[in-house]
């Protein structure tokens, strides 16, 4: 007779039924595990033998096989350790056959019958209850578990006896309960940025439409000092957002505690960075910086030191808010929908530009250093600001500069007229004006007559691109709405039009 058991195996985020079939039938004694699975799978085989001698159960001297279907599904990862030492217990009868129907199992297994956590339980416990199925998972992932819906069963024992008990009627485990991080250290705050009024303002613009932002300027200005801040003007996650978040960072292993978090990620991964960290993808296709910032930021500091195919990979997420691997046998989507933060030096020096300052490099220094970064990829930034030294008077002032509270209130007004708008447009899935597409944008941005003069003549003479004038129209909305005005004005268009200049300074330079 042939044991089922049901499992998981991960497509990017999403969990796709597998069956894990037991049969042991008399023979020459041998464990045979089939089904297209990869090493970290088959070396369950001696997990399960071991955990199973700990547990006080021996294999039969028969033929054993465990088929994972469906064959065709590559299987990865640690987790089908504990549907295939149910199976076997249910065929040797030591757990009741019934009592895993409904269930679908996830979980490694040490050598002594201890359940170890694994990555992607909840994306397994959405897709179970999506089923109708409980989930069976280690004790560890419990809290994580309890988050796919309220009324599902979740049984998370530390180890196999812990689940012979509870199916035996001995020892009842108890549900486990959802648990959300609390807060954590304080974010670090706008306060401490002394003067830099036109870059805390670019930051507030971005903050509020979610849009792309470079800063330039010389060392020790304060860029880096600003970029990490952004998160604390930033609205927390929606439930969700929160949902998705957490499901890229079960898959990828780095749910603290299993505990949810309620804060947007900020990833500022090292400029030595790979195309697979960055983007996704490595032996297991794992979701890469652009994925773990998903719904949250990617600060990249020290911009044209990373590689430059690096930085265009990002240019297919940063327009589609997806990031596709494509493997030799199957193909793999995460969401990527990031906010790009970013900041650079004008040149090596870092002085390029400064009144009074002749690099002896002269302006091939700056041309070279700018060159790393392609067209393309700046055109998909909606916001360049070039960020002087600090003024030696703005240094010394007692007076503290405004908070990163009061800045987030006007943020989150902001945002709330936006969600409004596409919710009467009924588009409720967007939120933000960086996410508005072109056609919608003439219906929720078109400028009045001064404005619709001034761009006609922008865009002229600054020979933008079709994305450039989208994107300055979006970046005008965001003004329009920081203001609380109803239709997107002149001035709006003006402060939006210089943030593009500054863009076109750079890339005339490259
Ligand atoms: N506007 C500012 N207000 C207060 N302190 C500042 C300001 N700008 C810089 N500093 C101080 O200088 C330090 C360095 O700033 P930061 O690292 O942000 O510079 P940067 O512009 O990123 O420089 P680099 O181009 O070298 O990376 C900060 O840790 C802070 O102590
Ligand atoms: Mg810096």
């Amino acid at each position: 007779m042939v044991q089922r058991v049901a499992t998981v195996a991960f497509e990017g985020v999403e969990a796709r039924p597998v069956d894990v079939q037991v049969q042991i039938t008399s023979g020459l004694p041998a464990f045979n595990l089939v089904g297209l699975a990869d090493k970290a799978v088959t070396e369950a085989k001696e997990r399960v033998r071991a955990a199973l001698i700990a547990s006080g159960l021996a294999l039969p001297a028969k033929r054993i096989t465990v088929n994972l279907a469906p064959a065709d599904r590559p299987k990865e990862g640690s987790h089908y350790d504990l549907p295939i030492a149910l199976g076997l217990m249910a065929a040797i009868g030591a757990v009741p056959a019934d009592a895993l129907h409904g269930f679908t199992v996830v979980g490694e297994l040490a050598l002594d019958g201890q359940l170890a956590p694994v990555a992607g339980v909840l994306p397994a416990a959405i897709g179970a209850n999506a089923r109708g199925h409980g989930l069976i998972c280690p004790a560890a992932c419990g809290a994580e578990a309890a988050w796919a819906s309220p009324d599902m069963a979740v049984l998370a024992p530390s180890s196999l006896i812990q689940l012979v008990n509870h199916f035996a009627g001995r020892q009842i485990l108890s549900r486990p309960e959802p648990r959300i991080e609390s807060e954590g250290p304080a974010l670090p705050d706008l306060a401490d940025v002394r003067g830099q009024e036109a870059a805390r303002r670019a930051l507030e613009i971005a903050a509020a439409g979610r849009h792309n932002l470079l800063l330039i300027g010389p060392p020790g200005a304060g860029k880096s000092m600003l970029a990490q801040r952004l998160p604390s003007i930033l609205p927390p996650l929606s439930p969700s957002e929160l949902l998705e978040v957490s499901m890229v960072a079960s898959v990828a292993g780095t749910l603290q505690g299993c505990a949810l978090t309620s804060r947007r990620p900020f990833r500022a991964p090292h400029h030595s960075a790979s195309m697979a960290a960055m983007v996704g993808g490595g032996i297991r296709a794992k979701p890469g910086e652009v994925s773990l910032a998903h719904n949250g930021v990617l600060f990249l500091d020290e911009l044209p030191e990373f590689q430059p195919a690096v930085l265009d990979s990002l240019r297919q997420p940063l327009e589609s808010g997806e990031a596709v691997i494509a493997r030799a046998n199957h193909r793999v989507a995460y969401p990527a929908r990031f906010q790009l933060m970013a900041a650079m030096n004008p040149c090596r020096c870092g002085r390029a530009g400064e009144p009074g300052f002749s690099c002896r490099r002269g302006p091939r220094c700056a041309g070279e250093y700018q060159a790393r970064l392609s067209g393309p990829f700046l055109d998909r930034i909606d916001l360049h600001l070039e960020v002087p030294a600090v003024a030696a008077s703005d240094l010394v002032r007692r007076t503290p500069s405004e908070s990163s509270a009061s800045v987030a209130a006007r943020v989150a007004q902001a945002r709330a007229l936006q969600q409004e708008r596409f919710a009467a447009l009924g588009r409720p899935d967007l939120s933000t004006n960086a996410q508005a597409s072109g056609p919608m944008l003439e219906e929720i941005a078109s400028p009045d007559e001064a404005g619709t003069r001034l761009l006609t003549e922008a865009a002229r003479v600054m020979h933008l691109s079709a994305r450039g004038y989208h994107r300055v129209l979006k970046v005008a909305r965001t003004l329009a709405d920081l203001n609380g005005a109803e239709s997107v004005g002149r001035a709006h268009l003006a402060e939006a039009l210089a943030y593009r200049a500054s863009a076109d300074r750079i890339m005339a330079a490259a």
